[in-house]
């Protein structure tokens, strides 16, 4: 039996993102590379501009007005982003540069104050991001902290069950991406709590591709910090987040020094300022919290169910397309799965895939997607990656494989 069609105003949506509605030599483009980065509505777009023009100030500074309707709307986004995530307090949100920055930060002030020390160990699983293993190795350096992997199997879901097994008396914190970016697995990360809290465990999840395709609530799942980027949920680069538990925030030193993380400065010693000040050094980025709020109150703003039904049914059309051809394989089929699909062709190169599809007006991504241990795993250098946001369409999918079909056929 057919499946009734989702009421989720497609169209209507799209003239929102005004990158969906340019052209390419006169022909519409198909955007599919929502994994790097996704597209901004006007919404994002009008909230920056309005800032630089009417309201550009620096906050937490000035007594004048300016200022303070400038500290109120940061300040304001901020409330956003903790609602958006279900955090206790906007105590809990640090402003950072995206995910990369929060997850250093993270290692930085967790190194610093000794939770992470010589000879610890630290769990983060097989299909992590660069970003949720580099950081880990560069501020342990030196401390002999060790870095153990949680596999995941040909489906590409997480092995939970061996993390007992992983889990030794040195382990101190355990890492994992909420979903995958070149998977598309939503890995059962509550689960992964769960057991690291038996063993009080810290937790970090990397929710950079979650936030646009999945509910997140912090207090729900229950880590100690989750980290995001404001780009990739359709607000602007050089913003995100660190979410962090309060208490633990509360007893870690600051990440860096300078302009309001201050309380008393004095050239013997410095004092902190409260929560979550303590952790923003220097001018923050105003203009892109202003826009990451004004993103999340966009999407926030659709109805997540429909919007998921629609995801979903893009996810099943665009297996099923990929299962008509003999040689194209696509990497992980976990049964919880976003929008992402990466996938090798027998005997082609992922970048001459990518390169021809872009001949159609088709932006994808090729390469390794900073996830070189996942190529490893599955033994491909790269693949090429289409990555769906809620604003893509079964009409574009359609026209994808048609494409895709026919450079196929050409490279034969
Ligand atoms: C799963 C995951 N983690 C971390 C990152 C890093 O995000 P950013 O470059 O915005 O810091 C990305 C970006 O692609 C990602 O997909």
């Amino acid at each position: 039996m057919e499946k009734p069609e989702i009421d989720f105003n497609i169209e209507k949506i799209r003239k929102d993102f005004p990158v969906l509605l340019t052209k390419e030599n006169g022909k519409p483009i198909t955007y599919f590379d929502n994994g790097a980065t996704t597209q901004k509505p006007l919404k994002v777009i009008e909230r920056i501009s309005d800032y630089y023009k009417s309201e550009n100030a620096n906050v937490h500074r000035g007594v004048y007005k300016l200022s303070s309707r400038a500290t109120d709307s940061y300040e304001q986004a901020r409330e956003t982003v903790q609602k958006f995530i279900n955090a206790e307090s906007t105590a809990e949100i640090i402003f950072t540069r995206g995910t990369t920055e929060s997850i250093n930060l993270a290692a930085e002030i967790l190194c610093r104050s000794g939770k992470l020390k010589e000879g610890d160990e630290i769990i983060v699983s097989e299909m992590e991001h660069h970003s949720n293993i580099v950081p880990w190795q560069i501020t342990c350096t030196g401390k002999k902290i060790t870095l153990k992997v949680l596999p995941f199997d040909e489906n590409g879901e997480l092995k939970i069950n061996e993390l007992e097994n992983l889990i030794s008396e040195k382990t101190a914190l355990i890492s994992v991406v909420h979903v995958s970016n070149t998977l598309g697995t939503i890995n059962d990360v509550k689960s992964v709590i769960e057991i690291a809290k038996k063993h009080n465990i810290l937790t970090l999840i990397d929710g950079a591709q979650a936030v646009s395709h999945v509910k997140v609530d912090v207090q729900n799942l229950g880590c100690d910090f989750y980290a995001f980027s404001g780009h990739k949920v359709f607000g602007p680069t050089g913003i995100g987040v660190l979410y962090g538990r309060k208490d633990l925030l509360e007893e870690l030193p600051p990440y860096q020094g300078g302009g309001e993380m201050i309380d008393q400065v004095t050239f013997e010693k410095s004092t902190f300022n409260e929560l979550p000040y303590k952790f923003e050094a220097g001018t923050p980025n105003i203009s892109g919290a202003l826009g990451l709020g004004a993103a999340i109150e966009y999407f926030t703003a659709l109805d997540f169910d429909k919007m998921k039904a629609h995801e979903d049914e893009l996810t099943s059309f665009g297996l099923e397309g990929f299962s008509n051809f003999k040689n194209v394989k696509v990497l992980g089929h976990a049964e919880n799965r976003a929008p992402i699909f990466s996938f090798v062709v027998d005997g082609v190169h992922h970048y001459d895939i990518g390169t021809l599809l872009d001949t159609k007006n088709i932006d994808v991504r090729t390469g390794h997607h900073c996830t070189q241990p996942t190529m490893r795993h599955f033994n491909v250098s790269g693949t090429t990656r289409i990555s769906l946001a809620f604003y893509n369409t079964k009409e574009e999918l359609k026209n994808f494989f048609e494409q895709f079909d026919k450079i196929l056929k050409m490279l034969k």
